[in-house]
């Protein structure tokens, strides 16, 4: 666009593993999860105004409240509080993910949202204070501005980054029940089953169980994704619902779909491809 529009992926977040370690006294969990970050998501729209708006527009959209908590505009605030800005400006955000679905969403959006400020005001993209305001808005939206595969730990938010998984196919399926990450991490059994090894075959996802008592649907998908013939890895993502197979490529991704949409019509899915 030549109209000054900014534009920004909030790609899809998966966590190829998640290793839930202890309960802290914050409320919060010590994980340690395996990041890894899709080429398709939400899309942030920015553009300079003479008055703040923001929109919601896309296939989730109308399952959002443009007014009050929405995670974009407390990041559009937390910037230009950090950075001393003032500049009103329009922000459109086109929700493709369907929300409370463990797959970032909000957090994608907000570290979209940094991102877009960033640029628009020539802040560099690795500025610690970037990385200080993501923290406060949520545990995985460091993640997302970082937007690498990357070990996390502590909140989530203590990231290493790790290479080789770029280029591979990848299909995310949610049978559209949405789920309350606190609610899911509430009924976590407070069993430590040990550090992640960093192989996402060897790792697992200990939100499994509670996420499936939450939702049963989740297993069903776990178990049409796993009868899929060439899937390398089948997991659920966060506190789930949504569930994931990756391929050796992305065309392997594209067929799976067809045959899951053909069997199961109301799910949501998206074929992808990691980045
Ligand atoms: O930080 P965020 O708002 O995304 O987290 C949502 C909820 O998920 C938290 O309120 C907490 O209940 C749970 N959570 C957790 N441990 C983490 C991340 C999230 O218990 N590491």
């Amino acid at each position: 666009m030549n109209d000054g529009t900014i534009v920004e992926l909030a790609p899809a977040k998966l966590n190829l593993a998640l290793h839930v370690r202890r309960r802290r006294a914050d409320g919060y969990h010590d994980l340690e999860t395996l990041f890894a970050f899709c080429r398709d998501g939400d899309v942030i729209r920015l553009a300079p105004a003479v008055a703040d708006t923001f929109a919601i527009t896309g296939p989730f959209g109308a399952t959002l409240a443009v007014e009050g908590d929405n995670l974009v505009t407390r990041a559009r605030d937390a910037f230009r509080a950090a950075f001393g800005v003032a500049a009103p400006c329009a922000i459109e955000l086109e929700k493709n993910l369907p929300i409370a679905s463990g797959i970032g969403g909000g957090s994608a959006d907000a570290a979209a949202t940094l991102r877009a400020l960033a640029r628009w005001h020539d802040v560099a993209p690795d500025e610690s204070r970037l990385f200080g305001i993501a923290a406060r808005l949520g545990a995985d939206v460091p993640a997302c501005l970082l937007g690498k595969s990357a070990i996390g730990e502590g909140r989530g938010d203590e990231l290493r980054v790790v290479d080789g998984l770029a280029g591979r196919g990848v299909l995310l399926v949610n049978p559209r029940v949405a789920v309350s990450t606190a609610r899911v991490f509430a009924g976590w059994d407070g069993v430590d089953r040990g550090a992640i090894t960093g192989d996402p075959a060897e790792d697992r996802n200990d939100l499994t169980a509670p996420a499936v008592a939450a939702a049963p649907e989740i297993a069903t998908v776990l178990g049409a994704l796993e009868a899929l013939a060439n899937a390398r890895l089948v997991r659920m993502s966060g506190s789930g619902a949504t569930c994931f197979a990756l391929f050796d490529a992305p065309a392997d991704a594209r067929s799976a779909a067809a045959a899951i949409g053909a069997e199961h019509p109301g799910w949501w899915w998206l074929a992808s491809e990691l980045a």
